[in-house]
C-alpha cells in the first residue's frame, strides 16, 4: 500500500516529464523542416550531379552504333570466307558473333529516325532477321550446305542493306566480300595444327 501511494507522484512526475518532452520534440519536428532536410537535399543534388558526370563520363567510353557496325561487318565478312573454305565450325562462329553483334548495335541505339523524321524500331527489325534470314542461314551451315549457305548469305545481305536504306543511310551497301577481315586465322578445315 505504502509502496503504491509514493508510486503515484513518481509516476505523474514521469508522464509530466514525458509530455513537456514530447512537447519540445513536437516542436522541434515543425521547426526541423526549414532546417535539418536543407543539407540532405544538397546532398541528393551533388550525389545526382555526380552520377549525371559519371554517366556522361561512361557514355564517351562506350562504342556507338556505328563502332559497332563495324563487329558486325568484321564477323560477317569471315562467315562468308568460311563458308566457302567449307569450314563450318568456324562458319557458325562467325555467325554467332555476327548476331550477338547486331543485338549490340541495337542496344547502342534502339530508335533511330527515317528519312522522313519517323522513328524506327531497329530491336524489330533485328529481331525478324535473327529469325528468318539468319536462322535460315544457320541452318544451311549446320547442314554443310554450301550452295544454300551462300544463297542464305545474299539474302541476309539485302535485310542488312534494308535496315540501312529504313534508316535513312541508303549509302552503306553490303557486298559479297573478297576476302576474310583477319588473317592470323587459317580458313583451311584440313590444317590440324596451327600454321
Ligand atoms: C537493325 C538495323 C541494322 C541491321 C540489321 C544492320 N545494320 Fe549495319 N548499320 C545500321 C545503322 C543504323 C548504321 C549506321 C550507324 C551510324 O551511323 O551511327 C549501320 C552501319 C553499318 C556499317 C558502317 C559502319 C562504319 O562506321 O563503317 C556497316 C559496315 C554495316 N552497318 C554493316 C552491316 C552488315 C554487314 C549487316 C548485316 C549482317 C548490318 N549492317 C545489319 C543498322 C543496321
Amino acid at each position: 500500500m505504502k509502496r503504491s501511494s509514493l508510486m503515484l507522484p513518481v509516476v505523474l512526475i514521469l508522464i509530466t516529464a514525458a509530455y513537456l518532452a514530447g512537447g519540445r520534440g513536437g516542436a522541434a519536428t515543425i521547426a526541423a523542416p526549414a532546417a535539418a532536410p536543407a543539407p540532405a537535399a544538397d546532398d541528393m543534388r551533388r550525389q545526382v550531379e555526380r552520377l549525371q558526370q559519371q554517366i556522361k563520363e561512361m557514355e564517351g567510353l562506350v562504342p556507338d552504333q556505328a563502332a559497332v557496325m563495324t563487329h558486325v561487318a568484321y564477323h560477317f565478312t569471315n562467315v562468308y570466307i568460311a563458308v566457302q573454305k567449307g569450314n563450318w565450325p568456324l562458319a557458325d562462329f562467325y555467325l554467332s558473333e555476327t548476331m550477338n553483334n547486331i543485338k549490340w548495335a541495337v542496344r547502342a541505339k534502339p530508335i533511330r529516325k527515317n528519312a522522313q523524321g519517323q522513328d524506327i524500331d531497329l530491336t524489330g527489325i533485328a529481331q525478324s532477321i535473327e529469325n528468318t534470314q539468319f536462322k535460315d542461314l544457320k541452318q544451311a551451315i549446320a547442314a554443310r550446305d554450301k550452295e544454300g549457305a551462300e544463297k542464305a548469305y545474299e539474302v541476309t545481305l539485302a535485310a542488312c542493306y534494308a535496315c540501312h536504306t529504313t534508316s535513312g543511310k541508303p549509302y552503306l551497301k553490303p557486298r559479297k566480300p573478297t576476302e576474310a577481315e583477319v588473317r592470323i586465322i587459317n580458313f583451311d578445315p584440313e590444317v590440324a595444327t596451327p600454321k
